[in-house]
């Protein structure tokens, strides 16, 4: 088991409704959008992690239903009061990566981009077609 206990303070709601899974296909995403290179998210270890629910990133998720992509919302350009995908990404991303440096814990990247931006020719982790 992953140690991470210090989230557990910020869950405080049980999750409501029957639990969502994440689908078979889903349980590693890339991103490719960025020029920058791939970035490859080991979503259900990620949702693994001690003290952490699906709500710590599907934050508008009300505990019924499926998820929605991050993308439907967090686009290119803040829109009223939502962030672009951007600033949405990385707060959620490296924030949670920082806070648990912070605790003392193993994390995943913080400061370095191309630990998370992999160029195509390095390892991406993703496998060849
Ligand atoms: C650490 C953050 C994080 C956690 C925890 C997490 N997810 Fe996700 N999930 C994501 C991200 C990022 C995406 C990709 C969104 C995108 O492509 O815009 C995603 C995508 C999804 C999708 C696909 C949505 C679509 O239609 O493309 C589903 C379904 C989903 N998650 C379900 C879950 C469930 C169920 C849990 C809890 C068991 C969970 N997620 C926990 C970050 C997370
Ligand atoms: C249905 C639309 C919608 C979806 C889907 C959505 N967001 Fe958001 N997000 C918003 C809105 C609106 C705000 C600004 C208001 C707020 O803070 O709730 C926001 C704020 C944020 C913030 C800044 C505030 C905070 O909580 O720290 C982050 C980070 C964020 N979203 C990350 C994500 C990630 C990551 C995903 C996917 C796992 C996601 N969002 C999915 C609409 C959405
Ligand atoms: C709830 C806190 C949390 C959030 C949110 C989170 N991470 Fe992580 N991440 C971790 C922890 C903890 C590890 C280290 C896990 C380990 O190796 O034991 C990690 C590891 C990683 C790694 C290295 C994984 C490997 O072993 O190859 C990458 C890359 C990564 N995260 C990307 C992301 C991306 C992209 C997002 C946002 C979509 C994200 N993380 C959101 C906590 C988080
Ligand atoms: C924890 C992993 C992580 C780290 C570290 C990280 N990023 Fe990102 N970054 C992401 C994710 C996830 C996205 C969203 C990609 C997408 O929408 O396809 C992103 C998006 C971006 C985008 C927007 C791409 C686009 O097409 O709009 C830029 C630019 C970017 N990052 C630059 C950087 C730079 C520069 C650094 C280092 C200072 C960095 N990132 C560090 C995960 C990370």
């Amino acid at each position: 088991m992953r140690s991470f206990l210090p989230l557990v303070l910020l869950l405080t709601l049980p999750l409501a409704g029957g639990a969502a899974e994440i689908p078979a296909e889903k349980e590693t995403i890339y991103f490719e959008h960025s020029k920058l290179g791939t970035v490859t998210f080991k979503h259900k270890m990620h949702s693994e992690l001690d003290g952490v629910d699906c709500r710590f990133c599907h934050h508008t998720n009300q505990g019924t239903g499926k998820p929605e992509p991050c993308h439907r919302c967090h686009k290119g350009k803040p829109q009223d009061e939502t962030p672009k995908k951007i600033k949405a990404f990385h707060t959620r991303c490296r924030g949670c990566h920082q806070y648990t440096v912070d605790a003392g814990k193993q994390a995943g990247p913080v400061k370095k981009c191309t630990l998370c931006h992999v160029k195509a020719g390095k390892t991406s982790g993703k496998p060849q077609q």
